[in-house]
């Protein structure tokens, strides 16, 4: 079977979050299941695109709106990443270094689907499934079955997995010429809310639609940033199938990122080692309890809940705990927290900006991971860090909710909270100080933590079920 993940991101080509994680990853262990699953990207002008070699395996023109565009599709020539690579490359649109936030981004997506649809089309290739991932490969469904120009595609199933409900690509319908050759009777499709909106296109047209959590198909029909009722009407046709992690980028025996290599055995000399290099980098006492955060610094995860709840409990625990920050985002929130380091400098420490080997160091040296995410989809971070013993404290939403189970509760291993509040997380700073004082207690949960199962093995196949449930049945 062969099949075609559509990304914005994909690790370690570009990542800006999880998407490039679970992109990176998904195909390799599809194929290792026996499929050919391949990637199929934007070009993006970065390390990775100028570290390795690429043939061009197609090139052609086409148009959006009045504007000519050449393009050619690139394959990454060695197949390393175990699985086939494409890159789209258009000079001047999708040739730049970063993956998100141009002015012209709307153009730069759109791009990119036209040039895929017209590459597997001229070239006659029939992928047995077309897998979209969020918003910006949202219209390959509907263009699929509604422009004339690709009439022998249009009987290809078509997944769209959503990571993030929250974004939509949402544009005007002033745009809508750039849509090559579409039967107008059916633009009822694209729209909502008056606008042209990917997303809910891809949620009306595609066969199947995914959420990387089961928890999070629920939350979808009530929050969704306005989809809440087409996500209702569609709901028979969603499903949640729980993210994976790759256990070989991800593993603390092996990981070249960490200097203290370990195993479940080692566990405590093994973090030991790598939570003194944290916190000498960092300037704060290893002897204290680590907790820490990564990741985008927006609404979303929490990010600007932070400053306040770690302000009152560094009042409340004068010197008994040190909190650590990895993440970029939103400006304020930076500028609250580097405040805060400022006035905390003794128990806290913030690193604004992007830097994937530290995030792997954070996640073997700290004790506790914070995540007061507002809406988490999946969340990969508490399963890093489940997988290097580190205790997650998270609020019970998506797929938080789906993967750490509090340890006041039976099997339990996490610290788990209900509401993304200032309170809450107060509350749960208490409870990792009172538990890591108990050091035996504190080893069996991380033990616990280590021998849990998150690879991508079982979601794999899961989404392999979904496909072979979508074949043709002649
Ligand atoms: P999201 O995709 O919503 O940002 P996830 O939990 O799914 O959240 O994935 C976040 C990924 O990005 C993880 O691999 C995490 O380690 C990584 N990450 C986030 N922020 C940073 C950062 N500032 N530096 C390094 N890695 C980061
Ligand atoms: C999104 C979500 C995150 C999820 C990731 C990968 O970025 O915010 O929760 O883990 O996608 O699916």
């Amino acid at each position: 079977m062969r099949v075609f993940h559509l990304s914005a991101e994909c690790y370690p080509v570009a990542k800006v979050g999880g998407l490039a994680d679970v992109v990176g990853a998904l195909p390799k262990y599809q194929n290792r299941a026996g499929l050919q699953a391949a990637v199929v990207m934007p070009f993006y002008n970065r390390k990775f695109t100028q570290e390795n070699t690429f043939d061009i395996v197609f090139r052609a023109s086409t148009l959006l709106g009045t504007r000519r565009l050449y393009f050619e599709i690139l394959k990454e020539s060695t197949d390393k990443l175990g699985f086939e690579l494409y890159l789209v490359k258009i000079p001047g649109l999708i040739d730049r270094e970063e993956v998100y936030q141009y002015p012209d981004e709307t153009d730069q997506f759109i791009a990119f689907q036209i040039a895929f649809l017209d590459w597997i089309s001229y070239s006659q290739q029939t992928p047995d499934i077309i897998h979209c991932h969020d918003h910006h490969s949202g219209l390959v469904p509907y263009l699929l079955q509604h422009s004339r120009l690709y009439t022998r595609l249009a009987n290809t199933p078509t997944v769209l997995t959503i990571h993030n409900g929250q974004y939509h690509g949402a544009f005007g319908w002033n745009k809508l010429s750039y849509l090559p050759e579409i039967d107008m009777s059916t633009t009822g499709l694209l729209d909502w809310g008056g606008s042209i909106n990917p997303l809910a296109a891809a949620v009306k047209c595609c066969w199947r639609y995914t959420t990387v959590s089961p928890t999070y198909l629920t939350e979808l029909s009530l929050q969704s940033n306005g989809l809440e009722y087409l996500f209702y009407l569609e709901g028979h046709k969603g499903s949640g199938i729980i993210n994976g992690i790759d256990t070989e980028v991800w593993n603390p025996k092996t990981d070249a990122m960490i200097p203290g290599k370990f195993t479940i055995k080692q566990i405590t000399a093994g973090k030991r080692v790598n939570k003194e290099a944290l916190c000498s980098r960092f300037g704060l006492s290893p002897d204290r309890p680590l907790i820490s955060f990564i990741g985008r610094l927006v609404f979303e995860k929490g990010a600007d809940l932070l400053a306040a709840a770690l302000e009152e409990s560094f009042n409340e625990h004068p010197g008994q705990f040190n909190f650590l920050l990895l993440g970029a985002g939103e400006k304020d929130n930076e500028r609250e927290l580097i405040e805060l380091r400022n006035f905390y400098s003794d128990q806290c420490n913030i690193f604004i900006g992007y830097d994937e080997s530290l995030a792997h160091l954070i996640y073997a040296g700290s004790d506790f991971l914070l995540m007061p995410s507002r809406v988490e989809p999946c969340g990969l971070n508490q399963l890093y860090a489940l997988r290097y013993g580190t205790c997650p404290m998270v609020r019970r939403t998506g797929g938080l909710k789906d993967t750490v189970i509090d340890f006041g509760d039976d099997g339990g291993y996490g610290i788990c909270y209900n509401n993304a509040s200032v309170e809450d997380i107060c509350h749960s700073v208490t409870r990792a100080i009172t538990l890591y004082k108990n050091t035996a207690h504190l080893e069996r949960l991380q033990k616990l933590m280590m021998a849990l199962d998150f690879s991508w093995d079982r979601s794999a196949k899961e989404y392999i079920n979904l496909y072979e449930s979508l074949k043709p049945t002649i």
